[in-house]
């Protein structure tokens, strides 16, 4: 079993480029992970500055605990939904210079096999990034959930052609035996799969595990709708997602706040459009480049995108 520390920090430099617009300003990393991109915030900014970093998994917090003695930086063990609340908390709601996600999993919580997020190594279905009881894990989903429920995640958060075949599959299974384990469960979703692409049959029946147990998609919206009113005016909201669901969500949000690309110009815009236009691009798609890909390819599928409060 891998239990290591390192996370690759992916797009660094870009982040730090296109986020910090005022060196004694005030900064959220709503994904601390191993505090990669929150280090290098820091570095870029001054002595008078503050950091929040907000993480779910209290191994992540921990890590910064430990790690991280820096008296600008504030770590908060909460999910980011809760953004709004901890920034009334801490006085700062209105006045935030920069807010950056790095959304999904952190390379420890996805090497570690007893977190059970990876098909490579076995270990207990649990999948939960916030590990506290309340939460339901992928055990408890691949087990209990009813067939249509089960094939309706797979086809959802996990684009997965054949949900229904494997949904059924797995309820043939469990009725035999409880399905407790990564390796079982790759097992069952590999036989329904005859395929010879590279990527592993699991893949995608994974994603949808995780984005349901760990509601992502309704984390990224709800945090979403409060960001305007959390920035300054001229803050930023710098986002990297890593597939089309988180990306589609974070573009629609950005584009219902945005002037559209080309306006036409022999078209009066009305009041209404620009009463309506509350943000403007900073970078509209930026991908790691060749380099980045070659030195950490989990890089490959990442996005970045900025946009400002007018
Ligand atoms: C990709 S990692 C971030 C890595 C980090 N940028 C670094 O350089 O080390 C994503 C982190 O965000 C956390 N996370 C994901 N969704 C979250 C949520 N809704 N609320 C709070 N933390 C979340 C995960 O627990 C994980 O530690």
């Amino acid at each position: 079993m891998t239990t290591t520390n390192k996370h690759i920090s992916v797009l660094q430099h870009e982040v730090i480029e296109h986020l910090i617009t005022d060196k004694s300003g005030i900064y959220i990393d709503a994904t601390f992970g191993r505090g990669g991109h929150s280090n290098a915030i820091l570095q870029s900014l001054d002595t008078d500055a503050k950091l929040f970093a907000i993480d779910r998994d209290t191994d992540a917090i921990k890590f910064g605990t430990q790690n991280f003695q820096d008296p600008r930086l504030k770590l908060i063990h909460s999910d980011f939904s809760s953004l709004i609340d901890i920034c009334k908390t801490a006085n700062i709601f209105g006045k935030v210079t920069g807010i950056f996600l790095d959304l999904g999993v952190s390379s420890p919580q996805f090497d570690n096999a007893d977190r059970g997020f990876s098909f490579m190594n076995d270990g207990p279905l649990d999948m939960r990034m916030h590990q506290s009881s309340y939460s339901v894990t992928a055990k408890d989903v691949i087990n209990t959930y009813e067939e249509k429920q089960l094939a309706d995640i797979f086809w959802k958060y996990g684009e997965e052609r054949l949900s229904r075949r494997i949904a059924k599959r797995i309820v043939h299974h469990r009725s035999q035996a409880a399905i407790n384990s990564t390796t079982q469960l790759a097992n069952i979703v590999k036989s329904c799969i005859h395929s010879r692409q590279p990527k592993h049959p699991a893949t995608r029946v994974f994603q949808a595990l995780r984005i349901f147990v760990n509601q992502e998609l309704e984390q990224l919206e709800t945090l979403l709708e409060d960001v305007y009113d959390i920035l300054c005016v001229k803050g930023r909201l710098a986002v990297i997602s890593f597939h089309s669901l988180e990306d589609r969500i974070v573009k629609n949000y950005i584009k219902s706040h945005s002037l559209p690309k080309e306006t036409d110009k022999s078209i009066p815009l009305l009041p209404g459009d620009l009463q309506s236009t509350k943000m403007h691009w900073c970078v509209r798609k930026l991908r790691p480049k060749d380099e980045e890909i070659n030195d950490n390819t989990r890089s490959r599928s990442a996005i970045l995108r900025v946009v400002e409060k007018l």
